[in-house]
């Protein structure tokens, strides 16, 4: 396509000769286009894979954008020498250079240079070193580098602080075990930065120095700090998310967020904080999403969530050692929308757990807690209620006066792993499930049955199988239970033809 363009360019500019500087000027406009698709003709030739004897064992396709480039289980010397072989290509464009699962324990300088490198992975490569000069040549376009599971010791900074386009750098399974002082100065465009299971215990106050106008994700999750590294992290003023899961927190206070104003979401998981005291997110105003789950919390302070009044609207508690609803925290949430409480110690509900805040949640985990009652307007506040989930507590009663205010928006709902008793107080949720799952029973979308236990016949019943009579609702105003009603009115035609079979045998006896 581009060539047929060339070779017509060559004949408007013979026409030239018969002259006219309306001719000259539209040969110039032809001539600078013949030229301009000889250069992408040409380059677009460079973009081809070099003859596969070249660079093997490594592979290459052509992709979009540039060369995709995979060397795996190899060594150094082959590497290199799939390199040279890509240099003596011109200006070729290496969309993706993929190493992975070599022996390539050392980075050399130069290795790249003259390489025009796009993405850089050097993967599970028992890389150690990674040398002062090895990446400077490809700084100018190389956006994404992922060094992830190999055995660097340290952040590789005198390498990395040339890359000044770089967006994304993933040191996840490393072994670093300190962030020093100015560790990725020169990255001044890196947004995502990820040093998950690492040893890192030890972050220099300027460890993140140079990151703070850009960095908008941070993952230190799965590395052994201690405590939050509150003045590295002070300078992140556009961070949006930060995760420090499995680390070895033991504790968190006021302050320690100071600075992250843009912060969004914080994930705290799988630590050892026993407390969430007063005010310690109090500087995260935009914070949409909190994670503490899988932590050892007894205690939220009744002003822990100070300051996310505005914004909170996931909030995950889930295996901790709550005892209570931390009702007076959560008061300020009028946001909240998704709460989780999942794996506690909760034995009660009180009347007013959700007074106040309940209305906007439409997720509420209670599941593995130890509730024994529901109080009749425990779930009074809960308007926008769409997910509840009470399965494996101790409730063995769940009146209709409870439910009476969620029952029409609830949609998911588990009751399973109760010890129900089987009464007629129980025939609310065979309204409700016909309404919100359908006439047909669906088991597949249903896993878990929730049963009852019926005291007369000391034997289990699955709650939905179960008559309505055996749950002794005869003679009771059924209301609006429509199948029940039908069953019921069954019934009563068979007692009733009964009675009256009893009084005609009588009769005839006499
Ligand atoms: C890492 O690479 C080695 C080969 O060097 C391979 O045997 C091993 O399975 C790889 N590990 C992972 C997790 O991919
Ligand atoms: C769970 O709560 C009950 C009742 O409040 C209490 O007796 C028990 O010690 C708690 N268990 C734990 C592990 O905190």
């Amino acid at each position: 396509m581009t060539r047929t363009r060339v070779r017509r360019g060559g004949g408007p500019r013979g026409s030239m000769l018969f002259g006219g500087g309306l001719a000259l000027g539209l040969a110039l406009v032809l001539a600078v286009l013949a030229e301009r698709a000889a250069a992408q003709s040409g380059q677009s030739n460079q973009n081809n894979c070099p003859a596969a004897q070249d660079i093997q064992p490594c592979g290459c396709t052509v992709k979009k954008n540039g060369l995709d480039i995979l060397c795996e289980a190899t060594e150094t010397q082959h590497i290199n020498k799939a390199m040279d072989a890509l240099k003596g290509r011109g200006n070729v464009v290496i969309f993706y250079l993929k190493l992975r699962h070599n022996s390539l324990p050392k980075l050399l300088q130069f290795v790249f240079l003259g390489l025009d490198i796009r993405h850089l992975t050097i993967h599970n490569s028992s890389l150690a070193v990674v040398e002062e000069s090895s990446l400077s040549s490809v700084g100018k376009k190389l956006t994404q580098l992922d060094l992830s599971q190999n055995v660097l010791t340290l952040v590789p900074s005198k390498a990395l602080n040339t890359l000044h386009h770089l967006l994304i750098l993933n040191l996840n399974h490393n072994k670093i075990s300190a962030i020093h002082n100015n560790a990725f100065q020169g990255l001044d465009t890196l947004e995502i930065l990820t040093l998950y299971e690492n040893k890192i215990d030890v972050v220099d106050d300027g460890a993140f120095e140079g990151l703070g106008k850009k960095l908008k994700r941070l993952n230190l999750g799965g590395n052994g700090l201690r405590k939050v590294p509150q003045r590295a992290l002070a300078t992140l003023e556009v961070l949006r998310k930060l995760e420090m899961q499995e680390n070895e927190l033991t504790e968190i206070q006021e302050g320690d967020f100071e600075g992250l104003r843009n912060l969004d979401t914080l994930n705290l998981q799988h630590n050892r904080l026993n407390t969430v005291p007063a005010k310690v997110f109090s500087h995260l105003k935009l914070l949409n999403s909190l994670e503490l789950e899988n932590n050892q919390i007894r205690f939220v302070d009744p002003e822990a969530f100070s300051g996310l009044e505005e914004n909170l609207q996931y909030l995950r508690l889930g295996d901790n050692k709550l005892n209570d609803i931390p009702s007076e925290a959560l008061r300020r949430l009028h946001r909240l929308r998704h709460l989780d409480l999942r794996v506690n110690n909760i034995t009660f509900i009180p009347d007013d757990a959700f007074s106040g805040f309940g209305d906007s949640i439409t997720f509420l985990n209670l599941q593995k807690n130890a509730i024994l009652v529901l109080p009749g307007l425990a779930f009074e506040n809960l308007n926008s209620l769409e997910t509840l989930n009470l399965q494996n507590n101790k409730l063995e009663y769940v009146s209709e006066e409870v439910m009476e205010p969620i029952i029409d928006t609830v949609t998911h709902f588990d009751l399973s792993d109760n010890p129900l008793i089987c009464t007629c107080d129980l025939s609310w949720y065979h309204t409700w499930y016909r309404k919100a799952v359908g006439m047909v029973d669906e088991p597949a979308a249903h896993k878990r049955k929730t049963m009852c236990y019926l005291n007369s016949e000391r034997r289990e019943y699955n709650l939905l199988a179960l008559p309505l009579q055996k749950m002794h609702c005869v003679g009771k105003n059924l209301g609006q239970v429509a199948a029940a009603h039908r069953i019921s009115i069954t019934f009563e035609i068979i007692l009733s033809t009964t009675v009256f079979l009893t009084v005609l045998r009588r009769l005839n006896s006499m």
